[in-house]
């Protein structure tokens, strides 16, 4: 079980706070049975450039790995998440904030009505660069901007497509979420966990719902979808798309 969405690197962004946070939010994903954690802190364009943000996540990611070492705790994978700029798809260093392993960069729509122009981005980032843009968080689109045909606007797009796993086990938004799944339109899942208090590691209580409600094919349509973007394989990934 791979977590593709989380903020447990420590002092980098809103996520974690401390390196024992850290270490407290892999023990509790752990626990929910995630065997491995991509670190996603958020990198905004307009606050940093590429070269400074490796640079503190490396020095993050170092802090945390030293102290989880000899541990039995899940694996990190670095990663980011983009918040969405304009000219994006001719940014140099974008793939070095790729899902290490992967060709996926993930990206963080802009809570607003999305223009033709941004969809057009999203496509010109894969035509240019060979990344596929990994969409964070759709759910949050949903309902933030009380759309939920929104994920329609991605279709055709060469994007894939990333839910939190509160989608799921939020009674109000758990039967779209599961009808989104069973059409293939959700690829990859996420805690997007912040800390130990009020955005806490929850992924095995999402996959519990969807075994329980789409069953066991659905669970390993997820580890397909998992093997085949580590594998690094654009041409099968591409034949995801929605
Ligand atoms: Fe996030």
């Amino acid at each position: 079980m791979i977590d593709f969405h989380s903020h447990i690197l420590p002092k980098i962004d809103d996520g974690s706070a401390s390196t024992n946070e850290s270490l407290e939010l892999l023990t509790l994903s752990k626990q929910q049975g995630v065997d491995c954690m991509v670190a996603t802190p958020h990198f905004y364009a307009s606050d940093t450039n590429p070269e400074r943000f490796l640079e503190a996540r490396l020095h993050s990611f170092r802090r945390l790995s030293d102290a989880a070492a000899n541990r039995a705790l899940p694996g990190i994978i670095p990663g980011a998440e983009v918040s969405y700029f304009e000219g994006m798809s001719d940014c140099p260093e974008l793939s070095e904030l790729k899902i290490e392993g992967t060709s996926l960069v993930m990206v963080e729509m802009p809570m607003c009505r999305w223009s033709g122009r941004m969809l057009s981005e999203l496509s010109a980032i894969h035509e240019k660069t060979g990344l596929i843009p990994l969409i964070a968080h759709v759910d949050r689109y949903i309902k933030l901007l009380h759309d939920k045909k929104i994920i329609d606007k991605l279709s055709g797009l060469p994007v894939l497509i990333q839910a939190n796993a509160s989608f799921f086990t939020d009674k109000r938004t758990s039967r779209l979420a599961l009808s989104l799944m069973s059409k293939n339109k959700i690829h990859l899942l996420g805690s997007d966990c912040h800390n130990v208090v009020t955005r806490r590691p929850n992924l095995g209580e999402a996959y519990k719902v969807i075994e329980v409600k789409l069953g066991n094919d659905a669970l390993k349509r997820i580890s397909e979808n998992e093997t085949i973007v580590f594998a690094d394989n654009s041409s099968v990934a591409e034949a995801l798309f929605i």
